[in-house]
């Protein structure tokens, strides 16, 4: 009988290579609310005076144009991903941001994360893509974000890019893993075939609740008939961990019920503009 030393055996296991895989992505914490738009607006659909005050909000807003690029058949957000080209009132260049989506469920982040670094979005990507959770009413998404700036030049105040150079700026920004996802070229060949889903003219009011910077958005977004325009209300901030989103969150959520502009429920921007547009 063949008599296998023991130190051999541990110098086995020792050359055997150990594949280690690379963390997870650390995500930031976004977390929304919907408030109520025939409570909180008056008749010229601006914030009523009562909740800029109760937010320390001033009267001023900041202006944002957005627009979708994707396909007729929505073939890039039925990967999950999504392509914005935004125009805010205080910046120079457009913002163009493409993002993947990953749903959580059961409120388990880390198994979202997880699948985001199978996916390759892991650690080493933390230089360029942000990871946040959008921490919404009852549901919760990942998202991982890539953001790229592109010259306005051409353009004036809002107004956002047209088709065609909407799709150049967007291929020629185009991030590696977006443009690869499925296959080669898989992102620069839809954005090829794809429309406008939007704009939308968004306006953000800056305050402040419980120590964290709040922001309230007021989105006109067409109606389900597309004959008309129904306003999304949004209350969000950002915060570091997850127990922080959920203390705030419920916070958040009893102050605005007690003022009697909470809206329960959850609406995702991006769909509601890819659906209605
Ligand atoms: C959309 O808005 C138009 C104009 O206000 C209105 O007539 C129509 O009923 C609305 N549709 C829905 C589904 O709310």
């Amino acid at each position: 009988m063949m008599v296998f030393p023991i130190w051999r055996l541990a110098v086995l296991a020792a050359v055997v290579p150990h594949v280690q895989a690379d963390a997870n992505m650390t995500p930031d914490y976004e977390v929304k609310l919907l408030m109520d738009p025939s409570v909180v607006l008056g008749t010229n659909n601006k914030l009523t005076a009562t909740v800029l005050s109760a937010f320390s909000m001033p009267t001023t807003v900041t202006k944002m144009n957005v627009q979708f690029l994707d396909t007729d058949a929505l073939d890039i957000n039925t990967e999950g991903w999504s392509v914005r080209i935004r125009k805010k009132e205080d910046e120079d260049d457009f913002e163009l941001t493409y993002k993947k989506r990953y749903s959580v469920s059961d409120d388990d982040v880390e198994a979202a994360l997880d699948t985001a670094n199978e996916e390759g979005f892991d650690e080493d990507n933390e230089d360029k893509y942000d990871a946040q959770i959008e921490y919404g009413y009852s549901k919760k998404t990942l998202s991982i974000s890539r953001k790229k700036s592109h010259s306005d030049s051409g353009y004036s105040g809002m107004d956002l890019p047209d088709l065609d150079d909407s799709i150049d700026m967007l291929v020629d920004e185009a991030p590696g893993k977006f443009v690869d996802w499925v296959d080669d070229n898989w992102g620069t060949d839809l954005l090829e075939e794809s429309r406008i889903y939007g704009p939308v003219l968004a306006k953000r009011s800056i305050g402040i609740y419980d120590g964290e910077e709040l922001y309230i958005e007021v989105w006109p977004i067409l109606n389900e008939t597309g004959t008309g325009v129904e306003y999304l209300v949004e209350a969000s901030f950002k915060v570091d961990t997850e127990s922080n989103a959920a203390t705030k969150q419920a916070s958040l959520e009893t102050y605005l019920t007690n003022q009697g502009w909470f809206l329960a429920g959850d609406a995702l921007k991006t769909s509601l503009m890819l659906e209605r547009y």
